[in-house]
């Protein structure tokens, strides 16, 4: 049974990989053809689906055990959990526009800025601690939770929905 760090982990690459193929893609500003925009709108909803059931899995279980188990777990959380919300924002109002539309690139690239910052932050500041206090069988019970939480998750954004139920849609 994979880690819960492994199963974010593999989720951080996937979205590291669509987040820098969304960059170098071709756009509506670099006379992308039609078929182009609709591939680029495309990837965006994988985007979406991607990050929606991560981050609602991690609101599920990954901050409840940080909030659990690091002395100052409540602080990463709120902080984590803001920003996720931010996220979700911006995705919502992505996924409400077409790539065509002059907005769309905008709000792209607010989120690819912000997705890497977030990732980066779990990585580097709550991941070392957490891992330092999860036992081998507590990390691979977080991960069935959270792999388990992926498959029932929400796959749209929804902004004012509160973060941590289950299912959403
Ligand atoms: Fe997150
Ligand atoms: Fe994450």
């Amino acid at each position: 049974m994979p880690s819960a760090f492994e199963v974010l982990s593999r989720d951080h690459e996937e979205v590291r990989q669509m987040l820098s193929e969304l960059e170098s893609g071709p756009m509506a500003a670099t006379r992308a053809s039609p078929d182009q925009l609709a591939l680029r709108k495309k990837m965006t909803e994988t985007l979406i689906i991607e990050e929606s059931r991560h981050e609602a899995a991690e609101e599920m279980h990954f901050w409840p055990a940080v909030r659990e188990r690091l002395p100052d777990g409540d602080q990463f959380a709120d902080q984590a959990i803001r920003q996720e919300q931010e996220g979700r924002e911006v995705l919502a109002r992505l996924d409400k526009t077409g790539a065509d539309d002059p907005e769309f690139e905008a709000l792209l690239s607010e989120f690819i800025g912000a997705g890497r910052d977030h990732i980066a932050f779990e990585e580097s500041q709550v991941w070392p601690g957490l891992r330092a206090r999860l036992s081998e069988a507590e990390a691979s019970e977080l991960g069935d939770k959270i792999v388990q939480a992926k498959k029932t998750g929400p796959t749209r954004p929804h902004p004012r929905a509160p973060a941590a139920r289950g299912v959403l849609n």
